[in-house]
């Protein structure tokens, strides 16, 4: 074989394994060391909406909105073939607060909508990131570093720095059904895993 037919082969093949890996989306990073704020988290992959309501947790809910989680879909598109998240994975959890008015009891917060009485997706009110780097993140457990831009209604904040690995990670490494991921809470993940 020809020295050129060798190096068009190696270069090929290195070009595919490099469309493999280079089809996840990475977070942006800035010098600093914080995570830009992703871009289009609402057309990501949606997996879930968790809610626990203040109505059922004595009014004291740690957040008492909907938890609308999304994943980046070039993680989700490689966990659907491997059944592992790669190295890159992003997560967005968006809260929503449940909605409220005058056709909503006042006791346990539940509306009268056309579809029946329930909870209801009301305003944006916060976004968190959560991000799989073996590199960036040697240290941290699993390599799962968390992002809060902020709890609050839109604009969130631009960026944000690592949270300390004990105010988010510890509760994801002990409870999340598969590597720190909730996946538990999610059919939508379940299906993607079992359909392989
Ligand atoms: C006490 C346990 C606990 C702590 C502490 C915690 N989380 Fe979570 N997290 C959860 C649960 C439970 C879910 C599943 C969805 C839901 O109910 O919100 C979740 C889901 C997520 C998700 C969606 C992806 C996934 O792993 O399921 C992100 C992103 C996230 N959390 C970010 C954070 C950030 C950022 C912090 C720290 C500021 C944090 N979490 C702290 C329990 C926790």
């Amino acid at each position: 074989m020809k020295l050129a037919t060798i190096g068009a082969i190696s270069l090929l093949t290195l070009t595919s394994f490099a469309a493999v890996a280079g089809d996840i989306n990475r977070a942006k990073f800035n010098k600093d060391g914080s995570v830009n704020q992703p871009k289009n988290w609402r057309a990501w992959v949606f997996v879930g909406s968790p809610l626990t309501p203040n109505a059922l947790n004595g009014g004291m809910a740690a957040f008492p909105e909907f938890h609308n989680v999304y994943v980046e879909p070039s993680a989700f598109e490689a966990y659907s073939k491997t059944g592992k998240w790669p190295d890159g994975t992003q997560f967005a959890k968006e809260l929503t607060k449940v909605r409220t008015g005058s056709n909503c009891n006042k006791d346990n917060g539940a509306c009268a909508e056309v579809s029946g009485m329930g909870y209801f997706n009301g305003e944006f009110s916060g976004l968190e990131l959560a991000v799989k780097d073996s590199k960036r993140f040697s240290d941290e457990p699993g390599n799962w570093a968390y992002f809060t831009f902020g709890h609050k209604a839109p604009p969130y904040n631009k960026t944000a720095e690592a949270m300390p690995t004990e105010a988010c990670n510890g509760c994801h490494e002990k409870n999340a059904g598969e590597d720190f991921v909730f996946n538990q809470f999610y059919p939508v993940l379940k299906s993607a895993k079992s359909s392989r």
